[in-house]
């Protein structure tokens, strides 16, 4: 089993959703399927590839109760989840103020709960990350758009100059995707920025903090990976494509919650039959006895 005690995972799931209205104005953005399953299934199977198993999930106030009623405290997937509310989207850096007494001394791998990675090496990429024990990790990948993401400037040699956040003119069609590994330093680091132009707490403003320091790597994502975010109707279908295609493909689901618990070894077999039965007839819960007859 992966070392993960000291690192411990928070999926950001708030913001109003406002570009998805009307269907975020009676549910969470992070709760809208994609495709066959709730949004925040996605990151948060990425993060518990990487071994995390202790989770915060920072949601709007009034939503809480149903990613509650949805993932409980975790213990049927053989991992803990606790909850925080950001009151206003005041910026995703906010996170590690608001996370700062879930995260304690450990370090902390922070996901956006509208972020979807798909790829064979995405879980060594993830689990390097997750053992890199000084410094944080970011990861690049190369998008038609960089202007609506944060944006990586590399010189000739590769080394990262700058890290700029939404700019008008992009020094590169590199975005920093919405999946971070930081030390504890986080912490203190967040508590300390000051909000952007567009009066957010930016994270782009902590991985600057953290290249001046000489402590920010830069993995790439390459072409063989595949990374959406899901905030728009447009993006959110493309998404819902994307896993209907390879899970029709394959006959594998992604981001398969019960599944990846049970591999991980956080859960028995048993656990995974009885996890099944909360699925009723439906093909989900098909899928998981199915699969389990494989282990
Ligand atoms: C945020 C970050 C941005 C990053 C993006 C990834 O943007 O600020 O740097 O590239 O997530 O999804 P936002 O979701 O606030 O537009």
């Amino acid at each position: 089993m992966i070392d993960a005690l000291k690192r411990k995972g928070i999926i950001l799931a708030g913001g109003k959703g406002t570009r998805l209205s009307p269907i975020t104005l009676g549910v969470s953005k992070q709760l809208v399927p994609i495709y066959n399953k709730p949004m925040i299934y996605y990151p948060l199977t990425t993060l518990m590839w990487a071994g995390i198993t202790e989770f915060l999930i920072i949601s709007m106030p009034d939503d809480i109760t149903y990613f509650k009623r949805l993932l409980g405290n975790g213990s049927k997937f053989g991992i803990t989840i606790e909850y925080a509310s950001q009151e206003k989207p005041n910026g995703l850096a906010q996170a590690f103020v608001i996370g700062a007494d879930f995260i304690g001394e450990s370090n902390v791998a922070l996901a956006l709960g509208d972020n979807l990675f798909h790829g064979q090496e995405l879980v060594s990429k993830l689990r390097m990350a997750n053992s890199r024990k000084v410094g944080a990790t970011i990861f690049a990948y190369q998008v038609k758009d960089p202007k609506r993401y944060g944006v990586v400037e590399f010189n000739k040699e590769g080394k990262v100059i700058s890290i700029e956040e939404k700019p008008e003119n992009p020094k590169g069609n590199h975005a920093v995707v919405g999946l971070y590994y930081y030390p504890n330093s986080v912490v203190n680091i967040a508590k300390k920025i000051t909000p952007s132009k567009r009066g957010e707490l930016e994270i782009t403003s902590i991985n600057n903090e953290y290249l001046k320091r000489g402590e920010l790597e830069v993995e790439i994502m390459g072409q063989g990976f595949t990374w959406l975010d899901a905030g728009t109707n447009e993006s959110l279908i493309e998404a819902s494509n994307y896993i209907k295609t390879i899970e029709a493909r394959q006959g594998l689901k992604v981001a398969c919650l019960e599944i990846i618990a049970y591999k991980m070894g956080y859960i028995s077999k048993v656990q995974l039959l009885e996890l099944a039965k909360l699925h009723g007839n439906s093909s989900y819960g098909e899928y998981l006895i199915q699969r389990s007859k494989e282990f």
